[in-house]
């Protein structure tokens, strides 16, 4: 068996998310979020659960470094809630909402953690959810305003930053197919919400620059690489649409400052008419030089098109139904592999970094306390196997980030839906490592996969 070794720099971490684990969501001056609002509507969360406890790390955040340390995370990758350091989404710091994150960055440090912050992660303050949120151009700016304040007051000791976690998330789950807060179902909205969010990610990043010139500035897209299920025309044609609006209309502006060309005419037809809110200049914003690419990678995606409409509708099939998470996606890890080497072919990041890949499998503990997820334990060593075969075909990934450290509120799904490679109970708040993160403690120990 192949046991290459990962290199010495090759950063291990894991990743969570403010609105996903912290709960503490009325306490310290916090405003309400568009999640706090979108959980109190009828009928959104799947179990009826919203964020209000989730996992206590805003009072448990010690500890839970202790067990990060513990379980030998070389990186931590958060998000700081905006609501809860610019409760008025402009203006005035609420230093006990900053206070919070200066702690967990210190204690991080202290356990030498190297903190990686996600400025954005979809909590965004209600106050400018009522303004229009995302559809309103306005935020661009505030956007940048609040990143430039975050590396004023953290990027003495924090280096590593994401502007925006999966923009296509954002755009068309929470404003074009309604999943996501906050819950809207229109295809124009998705796509002016999917372009103010790159243009704030290159104001946000110049704004930052204007502050530190010593900092490592990336942003997360979640890519999903897709496959014709054949070779017919209609499975191409959709095969094109589906990595059109999925990843290239996110990469091209960022790498290339320009928009996918063959996607133009579709994209006009589903917003009715020009794309106006695409302003002159907007485009050459959105192309800052990245120092990384974060990839969240959970997925392929197999695409059948619809013979009637020669590819214009599409669904998305299973290679080996038989392996499937619970969140029914694919495991696949030639996705993966094939993802990385696309990427650095077509874009050629200065750097990669896999901010986000992981599993849902719903594993409880046994008579003695032992959580046997085998399921989650194959599915990461696929994937670091992936990794590795990337990375002798010359592919610059530099790290890689466990989704997730804890099981959390999985937005939609609520709690339902265990991503954690430490389990959590929500009633009493215990927190016991799966076998899976032991297997994931050794990988990095040992730099070979166990
Ligand atoms: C990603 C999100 C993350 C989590 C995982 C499962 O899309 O960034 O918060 O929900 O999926």
């Amino acid at each position: 068996m192949n046991q290459q070794a990962f290199p010495q720099d090759f950063l291990f971490g894991a990743a969570t998310s403010s609105f996903q684990i912290e709960g503490a969501t009325d306490v310290d001056g916090r405003s309400p979020s568009i999640w706090d609002q979108f959980c109190q509507e009828e009928g959104r969360i799947a179990d009826g659960s919203d964020g209000r406890r989730a996992c206590e790390h805003y009072l448990r955040f010690r500890d839970d470094v202790a067990l990060m340390h513990k379980l030998g995370l070389e990186a931590y990758r958060f998000s700081i809630a905006w609501p809860r350091v610019m409760p008025m989404g402009v203006g005035a710091i609420n230093e006990k909402g900053l206070a919070f994150y200066d702690q967990l960055i210190d204690e991080l440090l202290s356990r030498n953690i190297q903190p990686w912050i996600t400025l954005y992660h979809w909590d965004l303050p209600a106050c400018l959810g009522d303004q229009g949120g995302w559809l309103n151009r306005d935020i661009t700016q505030h956007f940048a305003e609040y990143a430039q304040k975050m590396v004023a007051r953290l990027g003495d000791r924090v280096k590593n930053w994401i502007t925006h976690n999966e923009p296509w998330c954002v755009a068309s789950l929470g404003y074009r197919q309604g999943e996501h807060a906050p819950g809207l179902k229109d295809p124009r909205s998705g796509w002016i919400a999917a372009h103010h969010v790159l243009l704030s990610h290159g104001l946000g990043m110049k704004a930052m620059q204007s502050e530190r010139q010593d900092l490592n500035i990336g942003i997360t897209l979640n890519l999903t690489p897709a496959f014709a299920a054949s070779d017919s025309k209609a499975d191409r044609e959709a095969t094109r649409r589906f990595d059109g609006s999925f990843n290239r209309w996110y990469l091209d502006p960022i790498f290339k400052g320009c928009l996918p060309v063959d996607m133009v005419p579709e994209v006009e037809e589903e917003c009715g008419g020009a794309l106006d809110f695409i302003h002159n200049g907007d485009l050459a914003l959105i192309q800052q030089k990245l120092d990384f690419l974060g990839i969240n990678y959970y997925s392929r995606a197999i695409i059948r098109g619809d013979e009637q409409s020669e590819g214009q509708t599409s669904r998305t099939l299973h290679a080996d139904p038989a392996d499937i998470t619970d969140m029914d996606w694919e495991v696949s890890p030639d996705g993966l592999r094939e993802l990385l080497l696309r990427l650095q072919r077509d874009y050629a990041p200065e750097a990669l970094y896999i901010t986000e890949n992981g599993a849902a499998y719903d594993d409880s503990p046994d008579a003695q306390g032992r959580i046997h997820d085998a399921r989650r334990v194959r599915y990461l060593e696929k994937h670091a196997r992936a990794m590795q075969e990337a990375l002798k075909q010359g592919v610059k990934l530099k790290g890689y980030f466990l989704w997730s450290l804890f099981d959390n509120f999985e937005w939609a799904y609520g709690y339902k839906k265990r991503f954690g490679m430490v389990w959590v109970d929500y009633e009493t708040q215990t927190r016991l490592p799966k076998d899976s993160a032991l297997w994931y403690r050794d990988l990095i120990q040992q730099r070979i996969i166990p």
